[in-house]
Formats: structure tokens, sequence, C-alpha cells
């Protein structure tokens, strides 16, 4: 397989455009262009990038988008601080590179440094590629969402406790 070197950091607001655009060709959950902005400048910290540079050019290949709510915990009976990653994605082109891996592994290096004690994410119960990058980063099942997406597929909810691990590697 081709190796691809990829930088991931923050989105610029320039590049709201391109993450736009792998969100529509990736999936249907296609947010309105006001909610990316509103997570830019929210929690512009979790708006991942992953950049390829090529010959002087530059092309955004994939993003992760997420933000740190308050709320009851998923492993225990407190109210925690905690990260939802609301959306990931990476053009088709170059998957299975380790980019969604990458993006996911800063995002929740993030999480925990902005004092959030557990992440969690919805998927579709079909898409195995990435559950299974979740199961490596060691995600779990907790919940399973009858109906959660606008065509009836069922969510699993998957989450991480950062209380009980070391590190995520
Ligand atoms: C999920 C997604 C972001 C992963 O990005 P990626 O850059 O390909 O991820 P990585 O290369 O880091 O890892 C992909 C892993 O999935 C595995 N995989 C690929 N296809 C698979 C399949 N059909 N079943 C199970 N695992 C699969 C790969 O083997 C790889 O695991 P490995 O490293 O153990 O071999 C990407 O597939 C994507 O953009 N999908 C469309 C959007 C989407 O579904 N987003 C998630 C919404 S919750």
């Amino acid at each position: 397989m081709e190796v691809t070197e990829f930088n991931v950091r923050e989105v610029k607001e320039e590049e709201i455009k391109d993450v736009v655009e792998i969100n529509r060709k990736s999936l249907p959950e296609n947010y309105s262009i006001d909610y990316f902005y509103y997570h830019l400048r929210e929690f512009g910290d979790l708006f991942l990038v992953a950049s390829i540079e090529k010959e002087k050019k530059r092309t955004i290949a994939g993003y992760s988008m997420s933000r740190i709510e308050f709320g009851l915990s998923n492993f225990s009976f407190s109210f925690v601080r905690k990260g939802h990653i609301i959306s990931i994605a990476v053009l088709e082109k170059y998957r299975n590179k380790g980019i969604g891996f990458s993006l996911m592994k800063e995002t929740l290096e993030r999480m925990k440094k902005a004092g959030a004690k557990e992440a969690y994410l919805e998927v579709r119960v079909t898409n195995y590629p990435a559950i299974h990058l979740y199961k490596k980063l060691n995600f779990v099942v907790i919940n399973r969402i009858i109906s959660y997406y606008s065509d009836g597929e069922d969510a699993y909810v998957m989450a991480v406790n950062f209380r009980n691990q070391s590190n995520l590697s």
C-alpha cells in the first residue's frame, strides 16, 4: 500500500468548505454550514483536519468535529464532562491509511486535556469500518437507539472511559 503522509491539525476557517464537501460525499448526515461554523467558533480545538501536502498542493483528506458536553456519565451515576464526536469522515480515496485513527486519537487526547472523563459517539449498526476503528480505540457499545437515523437505521452509542485506561494507543 502506498504510504501517504498527512498532518492532523485544527481546521482553518477557509477550509470549512472542504470539510462540508467531504461530509456531503461521505455521509448521509449532512449538517447545515452554520452547524460547522458553530463548532469552529465554540470548539475549534476539537475540530481537526488531516491535510496532505504534495507537489505544493494541499488536500484536506478528512475531518473530525467534536465538542465537550456536561451530562450524565455513560459509566457511572454521576454528571461529567464528556467529549462527543459529532462527525468524522475521510475521502474514499484516502481511507485505510490510518487517517481516521489519527484524527480520533488526537481528538481523544485533546478531550482529555480539556478535562473530559469519557467520550461517546453514535454510529450506524452496519458501519463496520467505523465500528472497527472505534473498538481499536477502546470504545464499547453501551446502547442501541432504534431508528436513530432518518432512514430508519439503528445507531449504536459507543463510549470510552478515560478514567480506567492509561493510554489510548
Ligand atoms: C470511518 C472512517 C472515518 C475511517 O477512516 P480511515 O481513514 O479509513 O480509518 P483508518 O485507516 O484509520 O482505519 C480503518 C480501519 O477500518 C478497517 N476496515 C475497513 N473496512 C472494513 C470493513 N468493511 N469491516 C471492518 N473493518 C474495516 C480497516 O482495516 C482499518 O482497520 P485496521 O487498521 O485495523 O486494518 C472512514 O471509513 C469514513 O470516512 N467512512 C465514511 C464516513 C463514516 O462512516 N464516518 C463515521 C460515522 S460514525
